[in-house]
Formats: C-alpha cells, structure tokens, sequence
C-alpha cells in the first residue's frame, strides 16, 4: 500500500517539523521566540517519534526484512533526543547553541528524508488495509498523551555518555 494512510499522517508532522526548524533558524539569542519555539520542537519531537516506534515501527520490527531499517530508525530517534537534550543544556545567547542547532537541523532532516524516501516505500508492500487502519488510530491516539509527557531534559552530551 504506496498510499497508506499511516504515511501521509508521519509525512503531516514531518511538514510541520520542517517549518518549526525554519522558524527556530531565525531566531537570535536568549530571547522569548526563541523560548517557545524549542520547547514546542523538543514536544513534537519526541512525541512523534514515540508515536511513531509505538503505532509503524512496532509492526515492522517483527517482519523479517524491515527488522533492520526500524532498528536504524529507532537508534537514530535516541541520538535525536539526545542532541535535544544537549542543546537545553547549552546556553540560548551563545554562538554554540545555534551551531549545535544547526547539526541537529541537518540530522534531523536526513532522518525524516530518509524515513519517506527509502524506509516507507520499502514498507508499503507489507502493509495491508487492515494494518494501516490499526496503525494509523494507534499514531492518533499515541501522538497527543506522548507529545503532553515529552519533557525539555537538559544534559549535556559529554554526561549522557557516561
Ligand atoms: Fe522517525
Ligand atoms: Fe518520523
């Protein structure tokens, strides 16, 4: 199912999520905007990607030949919270906050890039109507309560590490 209903409602936040970075990228130092911004980014953020491992990656790590692709998708969304965490943890009217912003940008457009270019058409062949309707109200569903929970955690990543 190329046209599944669960990719086209990831594909909605992902669009969403594109334009909070563009935002974000405009913002300068420890200001309000900048604020609201990064904790609405840091939600939706780990929200979705919750959502997503509960609702898409769930069903697809136990066939066989997706088990590889969710495992790269899921070790990736735990690097993204991480570079999340560090960058709460980084002083807003430093310079090294917008770098450490920008590294996050351009990780995190790879990730959800790849996620609709090369995992989802992989995926489409092993979805059927009945799949597709159960994962897309379990993202429903999961999306609001995990986006609520989702917390700003500021940790440095030398200490994550450790
Ligand atoms: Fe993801
Ligand atoms: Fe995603």
């Amino acid at each position: 199912m190329s046209q599944a209903a669960i990719f086209e409602r990831i594909k909605q936040d992902h669009d969403c999520h594109r334009e909070l970075l563009g935002k974000l990228a405009e913002t300068s130092g420890d200001s309000e905007e900048r604020r609201t911004l990064f904790e609405e980014l840091t939600k939706e953020l780990k929200g979705h990607a919750a959502a997503e491992e509960q609702s898409l990656y769930a069903e697809m790590l136990a066939v066989p030949d997706a088990t590889d692709e969710t495992r790269h998708s899921v070790a990736e969304h735990h690097e993204i919270d991480e570079m999340l965490n560090d960058l709460a943890a980084t002083d807003m009217s430093s310079p090294g906050w917008l770098i450490k912003f920008k590294e996050l940008d351009h990780r995190y457009r790879h990730h959800i890039d790849e996620e609709e270019e090369d995992h989802f058409p992989d995926f489409a062949d092993k979805i059927d109507e009945e799949l597709d309707k159960k994962m897309t109200a379990s993202f429903n569903e999961r999306k609001p309560v995990e986006k609520a929970e989702a917390e700003i955690t500021p940790e440095a990543e030398e200490d994550a590490k450790e």
